[in-house]
């Protein structure tokens, strides 16, 4: 049997030289419940087109990475440049075990580190590139994050945000906002019907920023190129479940519940809230913001 391999053909894509990072064929493991939201596609699609502003980087800090979306997402829109180096940062030791379980470098490396957002073991100047993904509303002072951030860039250097909850936006509208509050109410008074002991506070409110205070934000820590833009999205029933099975969601919309009570109850108020209004789909709108350091 010959070994001998096919002469390459002009203009074929090398895959195997190609910097980029595979998805390791799933191995048994304990399952991240971020997981399971952030493959969905519509969630995947916002991430790619929110990359797809980045530039061409080697060394990268995915921050707030949590199970490493955004990494995914770099590598598919060909954002890695070779020896590609990928500083994993985030709060859940959980998360970052589920990048390195599945999550292979090729042509570069991937170091996760278990890190505050605003306070990176990272040396000044260092990335090229910040992603900070889904995660700038969970912050408690995100200027902090902000300035951080510029000193870890070094000068040209890109910051990219992505969020769904700014805060005059964040909901696609009216109708959509009102039927995710009714079916967060109704697990709550379910629960309550069944003689839960705890008080459940009202759901954190994670909307607390515009537009307009993200960019004065990154002004603030000495950004100059700042830009915000707004992409509308639906969400399916199935995307509405994947994010009621989130464990910090469910945190997040019933404080006080333990997570299994609270997505039990959440889950079976998609369908009927659904139909009652003859709608598929929840808006939403994701705002992205883009930030030179210059
Ligand atoms: C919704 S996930 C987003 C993950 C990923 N960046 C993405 O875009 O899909 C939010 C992540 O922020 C992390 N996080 C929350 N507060 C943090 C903090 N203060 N410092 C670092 N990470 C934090 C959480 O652990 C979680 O992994």
């Amino acid at each position: 049997m010959g070994t001998e391999q096919r002469p390459e053909q002009p203009g074929e894509e090398r895959m195997a030289d190609r910097p980029r990072v595979i998805r390791r064929p799933n191995v048994q493991f304990e399952h991240h419940s971020y997981e399971e939201f952030s493959n969905r596609p519509f969630y995947v699609a916002i991430d790619r087109y929110t990359v797809s502003f980045a530039p061409v980087a080697r060394r990268v800090i995915d921050n707030a990475a949590g199970t490493g979306a955004m990494i995914e997402r770099l590598s598919e829109e060909e954002k890695l440049a070779p020896n590609f180096e990928v500083i994993a940062a985030d709060i859940d030791r959980g998360a970052l075990l589920s990048i390195k379980r599945n999550l292979e470098p090729v042509g570069g490396r991937i170091n996760v580190v278990q890190a505050d957002a605003s306070r990176l073991p990272v040396p000044d100047g260092w990335a090229e590139l910040m992603i900070l993904g889904n995660s700038v509303h969970l912050f408690e002072n995100p200027q902090d994050t902000f300035a951080e951030t510029y000193r870890t860039l070094g000068s040209d250097g890109v910051l990219i945000i992505n969020t769904a909850y700014e805060r005059l936006r964040g909901y696609g509208d009216q109708q959509s906002k009102r039927i995710l509050g009714a079916m967060i109410l109704q697990a709550r008074g379910s629960i309550i019907k069944k003689g839960y002991p705890e008080e459940i506070p009202a759901p954190l409110d994670l909307m607390k920023h515009t537009a307009g205070d993200l960019v004065n934000m990154a002004v603030q820590a000495g950004f100059r190129d700042v830009s915000f833009k707004t992409r509308p999205v639906r969400m399916d029933r199935d995307d509405i479940r994947a994010i009621f099975s989130y464990r910090d969601f469910a945190a997040g919309a019933l404080p006080n519940v333990p997570f299994e009570l609270a997505k039990g109850e959440l889950l079976p108020t998609v369908d009927p809230n659904l139909q009652r209004r003859n709608i598929d789909a929840l808006n939403r709108n994701w705002g992205i913001l883009i930030a030179t350091k210059v």
